[in-house]
């Protein structure tokens, strides 16, 4: 392992009923609240008008930024951090999946910053302060209910990059896997691709001897195994919401990168297509991650293997640790197809003329991916294999 310290802030809120705690958590901060949602389903299943109802019971002045895109964009949150500044707000609820929390958490720090909110993203200023908020979530994917992570779009730049800050932690996550219900079956299934990527981006690290870690990680992959394909036989089972729910949050609150830092280049490269061709994150990552897998295996082999064997059952038998790597990453690629993920860049229409663009937005920060570092030649070479 390596040295770490370890951080997370985030009151944890899980289970049936609990959007009243609300009540408890947001007087201690001030009157003045901006909800920030989405597209509308909040307003489709209920969920707005039970929140509103919790925030009235509170004795709470509302606000509103709804709106917010999948893959949020730097303009929607500099109009949330207008409200903000205008109207004195003094917290913020996101109610709604990664997409809605993230911008929350940019509209947060840049309430508080007196430059443009771009800045903070793009790394030219750190945070120095942020307007307190908590989160409803609506869905399982992205862990940013228990992390400080955000990711951002600038629409004009086309430019997609992750930020992040002590002050980006959430006060409070509320979690009641109700609210999952109404998701879709392509994000539920975006969602659990999602979870499972973040926890492979963490289970190939720069450090040696994890073995608590390992199996921590194995075991969320396998329970989401296990239950994925339950819960898409019948997305209205509130046990199998449960699970997963709880599942996309062990996945990126960071308790299963304490000792190490994880590898995080396929996220880099997924942002980086997605900053060009705005495809779901989740989408883009079912179709690099396997191609990222094969480019590394050499990297180390018995890493891959063990992954392979313990996750996916492979029979090592008279093989190589090459061959069982392989055949590991083959049962991936044949699992998140199995849930209809996509498994090329062709499914959305994404063809060669932009590699070396997306490449070079990828290496914005040089070379990258704390297990392999890779290149611009590697950059397209995955994303070549991905076509
Ligand atoms: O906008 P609305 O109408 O709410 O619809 C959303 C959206 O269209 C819908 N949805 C959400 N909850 C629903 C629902 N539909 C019906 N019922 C519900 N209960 O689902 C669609 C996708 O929502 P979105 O928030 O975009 O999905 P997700 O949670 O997967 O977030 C994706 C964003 O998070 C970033 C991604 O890059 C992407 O921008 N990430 C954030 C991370 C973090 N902060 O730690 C890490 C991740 O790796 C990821 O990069
Ligand atoms: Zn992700």
């Amino acid at each position: 392992m390596n040295a770490f310290s370890f951080y997370n802030p985030v009151k944890l809120i899980f289970g049936k009923g609990q959007l009243k705690e609300v009540k408890k958590e947001f007087p201690k901060f001030g009157k003045k609240v901006l909800v920030v949602y989405g597209g509308g389903s909040i307003k489709k299943n209920g969920l707005y008008d039970e929140v509103m109802a919790v925030l009235e019971e509170a004795g709470l002045e509302v606000f509103e930024l709804s709106g917010v895109e999948p893959n949020p964009r730097i303009s929607t949150a500099r109009k949330g951090i207008e409200i903000c500044k205008n109207e004195g707000i003094e917290m913020l609820l996101a109610v709604g999946g990664g997409s809605v929390i993230d911008c929350t958490k940019l509209i947060a720090c840049g309430a508080t910053y007196e430059g443009d909110a771009w800045d903070l993203v793009s790394r030219k200023a750190q945070p120095e302060g942020a307007l307190p908020f908590g989160t409803v979530l609506t869905l399982a994917a992205t862990g940013s209910e228990m992390n400080a992570g955000s990711v951002i779009t600038n629409e004009e730049t086309q430019e997609k990059y992750g930020w992040g800050s002590p002050y980006s932690f959430p006060k409070f996550s509320i979690l009641d896997p109700t609210y999952t219900l109404s998701v879709p079956r392509d994000h539920t299934v975006y969602g659990i691709v999602d979870m499972m990527s973040h926890i492979f981006e963490q289970y190939f690290n720069d450090a040696t001897n994890t073995p608590v870690q390992d199996r921590m990680c194995e075991g969320v992959l396998k329970a989401v195994i296990e239950t994925a394909p339950k819960l898409l036989e019948d997305l209205q089972s509130y046990e199998h919401r449960e699970t997963i729910l709880f599942a996309g949050t062990m996945g990126l609150n960071k308790f299963l990168e304490m000792g190490y830092r994880g590898d995080w280049a396929t996220h880099n490269i997924e942002h980086a297509v997605s900053a060009v061709y705005d495809i779901p994150h989740a989408g883009g990552l079912a179709i690099l991650f396997p191609q990222w897998m094969r480019h590394n295996v050499h990297v180390n082999p018995s890493r891959f293997a063990q992954m392979a064997v313990r996750v996916f059952d492979v029979d090592p038998e008279g093989k190589t640790n090459e061959e069982v790597a392989l055949e590991g990453i083959d049962r991936l690629s044949a699992f998140w197809t199995s849930l209809g993920a996509p498994t090329r860049l062709a499914d959305y229409d994404i063809d060669d003329s932009k590699i070396e663009v997306m490449a070079e937005k990828a290496m914005v920060y040089g070379a990258f991916g704390n297990f392999n570092k890779l290149q611009n030649e590697d950059v397209k070479e995955i994303l070549q294999a991905s076509l």
